[in-house]
């Protein structure tokens, strides 16, 4: 465990957000973990990952508890065939599956390339192309926070929904989560290769018959077009999530734009995507300072440089009160404030 005072956190949240901890405790296992959260000097702490979904917009006065531990282990192979492997939650995501794909390791090509660590991918059931977490999920572990007990999680008790989990709701923190279990295929794995997006891009470099490893390929090129890469441009991924909306209010926004992308959620609710809305509003591209909207992804804030997260927040909120007054859709932050 380390401890150190005043510590720039640029490097450690994507958005590049320049603000400082008064105090950054690294630790990088389950028993420093326990110690840290036993220091009688703080009472309460500021769980830090991979520093992919948050927005600062201020120093921290809060202790910041940076998870960092590492481990890559197979657990176990079922009678199907299938691969339960353990993951630390320090781990990189995207290092994550590129470690499947070596291993011949099925399951989370899809999700290729998104930012952050592996500990923080259930609290938002991360996803992408047409795959999320909780495909994959076998379960998790977690440290209560109060008492300091090892919690397991199995996938039902997570109650994954659309960029949800129990981790946003009820255990909301109180757990930091240590290791994350997933079930993988290790032959006949289950291509998902239905976006539109990934099966162009499979046709256009002529491929019929596609391992794992080129639908993680086709998603990287995907991304890499479309999405700012964090070490260049910060950013937190989409800043909003996709407004789901009722069928008749739907309708009515079809009428006047009969070309609105949508997803059908059921047959009372269709998800308008909000990358979409922001366009059609105007600031697509557009740079106040160095807080922007990204030229090829609406859905994307970004700063430039050294944005503070405020002018990121005013922005956003502007985005939000424009969208409401052009469409009556009220768009939600995906990034967590903080
Ligand atoms: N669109 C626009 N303008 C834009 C952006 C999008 O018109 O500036 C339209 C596109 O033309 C398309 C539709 O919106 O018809 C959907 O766009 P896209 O396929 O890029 O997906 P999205 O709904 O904008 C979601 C996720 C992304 C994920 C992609 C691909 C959310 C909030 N975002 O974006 O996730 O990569 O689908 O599966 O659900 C993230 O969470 O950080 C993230 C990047």
């Amino acid at each position: 465990m380390s401890i150190q005072h005043n510590v720039s956190l640029k490097e450690f949240n994507t958005f590049g957000i320049d603000a400082k901890a008064t105090y950054f405790i690294s630790v990088s296992n389950k028993e420093e973990l326990i110690e840290a959260l036993q220091l009688p000097q703080f009472s309460k702490y500021f769980v830090l990952g991979g520093g992919s979904n948050m927005l600062l917009t201020g120093d921290m006065e809060t202790p910041v508890l940076h998870i960092n531990s590492k481990g890559k282990e197979v657990v176990a192979v079922n009678m199907r065939g299938d691969t339960i492997v353990e993951i630390q939650a320090g781990e990189n995501w995207h290092e994550f599956v590129l470690w499947c794909i070596d291993n011949n390791l099925g399951g989370v090509e899809n999700l290729s390339l998104i930012p952050g660590n592996v500990g923080t991918s259930p609290i938002q059931n991360i996803g992408a192309y047409g795959v999320e977490l909780k495909d994959v999920f076998e379960g998790c572990k977690a440290i209560d926070i109060e008492t300091q007990e090892e919690k397991t999680f199995t996938l039902s008790a997570c109650n994954f929904g659309y960029r949800n989990s129990i981790f946003k709701n009820e255990a909301k923190g109180k757990y930091i989560i240590t290791s994350v279990f997933f079930r993988l295929t290790s032959k006949n794995h289950q291509l998902n290769t239905s976006y539109g997006a990934i099966q162009q891009e499979l046709e256009s470099n002529n491929i019929t018959a596609p391992t794992i490893k080129d639908v993680s390929d086709a998603v990287i090129a995907i991304r890499q077009r479309k999405l700012p890469d964090p070490k260049e441009i910060g950013n937190s991924g989409s800043f909003f999530k996709n407004p789901v909306i009722p069928k008749a209010e739907f309708d009515i926004l079809q009428q006047k734009h009969e070309n609105v992308p949508h997803y059908v959620v059921s047959d009372t609710e269709i998800k308008v995507p909000a990358g979409w809305l922001i366009e059609q509003c105007g600031f697509k591209g557009q740079r106040f300072g160095d807080a922007g909207v990204h030229k090829n992804q609406a859905l994307v804030l970004v700063n430039y440089g050294d944005a503070k997260g405020a002018e990121i927040l005013a922005l956003a909120k502007k985005i939000q009160e424009t969208v409401l007054e052009k469409f009556n859709i009220a768009i939600e932050a995906e990034v967590n404030v903080i």
